[in-house]
């Protein structure tokens, strides 16, 4: 049984297996109706719960369908209707639904809750995004670059804007994938915590960054955990961390562009290069459903 919580936490070899399962899993599906059952069930007589205490489009459906599809059933409840609204910890949760359930998927603005549950549950838990990561994101992001352009090793990967739960699992993930990564941001952002994970190059210029650059990633300019402080900061500080064709131009001629959605248009990235690059992300939303059957089939293993 494995849990899924960070990226840094995983042996690369085991990140590999879990891109080789999702590619299996997706070329499974090939010509197959999305409401139909995989071949090989692999949750089968197995529940699941995904409990979100923020909101979740991408997430919420590609784990339903995929756990729907590998055979196993689901509860999904926000956590505001759980007695965790009240005053109940999550240390006692965890105990409690490890009784009920054979996994949990879970979406929380406090990263400490997370660790209670992986802690004090013995059944596999996934990281469903959290305050300081989103590695089903950016595993699943990695999956989608291979597709398309082949080993990401040694590829320059530009991190644009805020320095966010997803820019953190793309830091870790730079690290079990050999790519470099380069992140591009203002150096107010640059605080001590940042500092410490901070194992990659950073250059407060986009336009040097984007030199030469493979594939460039960004994100909404503020998290849903953000308060509305710290929403205007952002705000104010990352205008010229905006995306535009001109800022695309300076990069290597095929370079794409992915962001996770859901999109500020406008504000992190122009509305033209948000159409030009939407295809891609729409692959980046399609191949969350395949590698998080990937992820749910490695806990299992
Ligand atoms: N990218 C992503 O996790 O989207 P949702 O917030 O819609 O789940
Ligand atoms: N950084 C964003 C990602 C949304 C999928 C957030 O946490 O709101």
């Amino acid at each position: 049984m494995n849990n899924f919580v960070d990226i840094k936490d995983i042996d690369s070899n085991q990140l590999k297996k879990i891109l080789t399962f999702s590619a299996e899993l997706k070329a499974e599906r090939n010509c197959i109706s999305k409401g139909t059952k995989d071949f090989n069930k692999h949750l089968v007589n197995k529940i699941v719960a995904l409990l979100f205490k923020k909101p979740s489009t991408r997430t919420r459906f590609s784990f339903e369908v995929g756990i729907f599809q590998m055979g196993g059933q689901t509860i999904t409840v926000s956590s505001n209707e759980m007695q965790l609204s009240n005053f109940e910890s999550m240390t006692d949760t965890a105990r409690v639904l490890s009784q009920y359930l054979d996994m949990v998927v879970i979406r929380t603005d406090n990263h400490a809750d997370l660790i209670d549950l992986t802690k004090y549950s013995n059944i596999p838990i996934i990281n469903g995004l959290s305050n300081k990561s989103h590695p089903c994101q950016v595993l699943s992001d990695i999956f989608t670059f291979e597709e398309i352009k082949g080993s990401i090793k040694g590829k320059r990967v530009v991190w644009l804007g805020d320095l966010n739960n997803v820019c953190n699992s793309y830091i870790q993930a730079s690290e079990k994938f050999n790519f470099d990564l380069i992140i591009s941001a203002p150096s107010e952002f640059l605080s001590n915590e940042i500092k410490a994970i901070l194992n990659c190059q950073y250059e407060m210029h986009p336009e040097k960054a984007l030199k030469n650059a493979d594939l460039i990633v960004t994100d909404s300019w503020y998290s849903m955990h953000h308060t509305r402080k710290e929403r205007k900061l952002r705000q104010d500080i990352l205008q010229n961390y905006k995306l535009t064709n001109d800022l695309v131009k300076i990069s290597n001629y095929n370079c794409l562009v992915f962001h996770c959605m859901p999109i500020h248009r406008n504000n992190e990235i122009m509305s033209d290069v948000a159409d030009n690059f939407f295809e891609i992300f729409l692959k980046q939303a399609e191949n969350r459903l395949h590698v998080q059957k990937g992820i749910m089939k490695w806990c299992f293993s």
